[in-house]
């Protein structure tokens, strides 16, 4: 893909309006569908004390009635968060050519990149996909080597991401009535991989007219996500788009499609999309954790019965990701 068709270089031409194929249908268009002047108060759960019961009642009740919550005093000290921004924002700050080094090649998910070309709008961001988790699948092809420090810190990030993810597993395992490690064995036990995606949203002229990322539900079991200080998350709650308050060092919580479908419906994935900022350049890191492609995913089998028969198929999650990026039903 040729260097105009990243955002980032369509953004430094763009004074006061956008390309056409930025330009969202009415229907799409934060500026008519966002309900103004109001933060959605999604859940916020406190980790301090992570096996305490009301913890963990906590975290079951946000996945089954809101699918998105965000973390605090989570464990994850602010200078690894802060080095992992840092990291991933020089990156993007780099000259072009620098940034291709690292771009994603055909049939590939990982790398830098731009939206798909399949799509029929384009989305106001760039980004940059990587493995980091388990180490025997992580390609170091696709992580940036400048700045020199990227891999330090992005793999001091992750040591400590482990730590939530547990908390989170082992929680909604129980409240399934699953025993604690039952979740995670479903989702694909020590194969579990966390895919991390950096977003780059240069400041955008229209930020009522285009979005960020288009409206989706995640396809992992969940994402672990950190904003910068930049306003432009945004949840679908009662029919409604609203923006998600940012809380410096919080991580926020994405309930996915895959624990939807092992929990049978009871947790819920959060259908969301993020907007621009007409000034300021906006990041996010997001990690997606996923099931490897060959596992198998369906409704857990212990809690498939008469009166809870299953909801949704059971498949390979490659062959779900692979329908859903191509919008085959499923
Ligand atoms: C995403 O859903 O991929 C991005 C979320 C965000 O940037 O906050
Ligand atoms: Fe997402």
């Amino acid at each position: 893909m040729g260097v105009n068709q990243r955002v980032q270089n369509v953004a430094s031409l763009s004074k006061d309006d956008i390309p056409a194929e930025f330009v969202m249908s009415e229907t799409e268009q934060p500026g008519i569908t966002t309900v103004k002047g109001v933060n959605l108060e999604v859940p916020i759960i406190d980790f301090s004390n992570p096996y305490e019961e009301k913890l963990m009642q906590e975290i079951v009740a946000a996945s089954c009635e809101w699918g998105m919550f965000q973390i605090v005093n989570h464990g994850i000290p602010s200078e690894v968060i802060a080095r992992l921004q840092d990291v991933g924002t020089t990156f993007f700050e780099l000259p072009q050519e620098e940034k291709e080094l690292v771009a994603k090649i055909p049939g590939s998910i990982e790398g830098y990149g731009s939206i798909f070309e399949k799509e029929a709008k384009k989305g106001w961001v760039d980004h940059l996909f990587h493995k980091v988790w388990p180490t025997d699948v992580i390609n170091y092809r696709f992580w940036p080597k400048n700045p020199p420090s990227y891999r330090e810190a992005n793999e001091e990030y992750v040591k400590y991401l482990h730590g939530v993810e547990e908390i989170l597993f082992k929680s909604l395992s129980i409240g399934l009535g699953l025993e604690g490690d039952e979740l995670r064995k479903g989702a694909g036990g020590e194969k579990l991989e966390y895919l991390l995606k950096i977003n780059y949203y240069p400041p955008c002229p229209r930020p009522d007219l285009a979005v960020g990322v288009a409206p989706h539900t995640d396809m992992s079991t969940f994402t672990l996500l950190v904003p910068n200080e930049v306003q432009g998350l945004q949840a679908f709650r009662d029919g409604h788009w609203y923006d998600v308050k940012y809380i410096p060092n919080a991580i926020v919580v994405h309930i996915g499609d895959q624990l939807e479908t092992l929990s049978n419906g009871k947790y819920k994935a959060i259908y969301h999309r993020t907007t621009g900022n007409i000034e300021k350049t906006r990041l996010s890191w997001p990690v997606f954790l996923e099931p490897p492609k060959d596992h198998v995913i369906g409704p857990h089998p212990n809690i498939i019965n008469e009166e809870n028969p299953p909801k949704y198929k059971t498949k390979a999650y490659g062959d779900y990701a692979y329908c859903k990026l191509n919008r085959i039903p499923q």
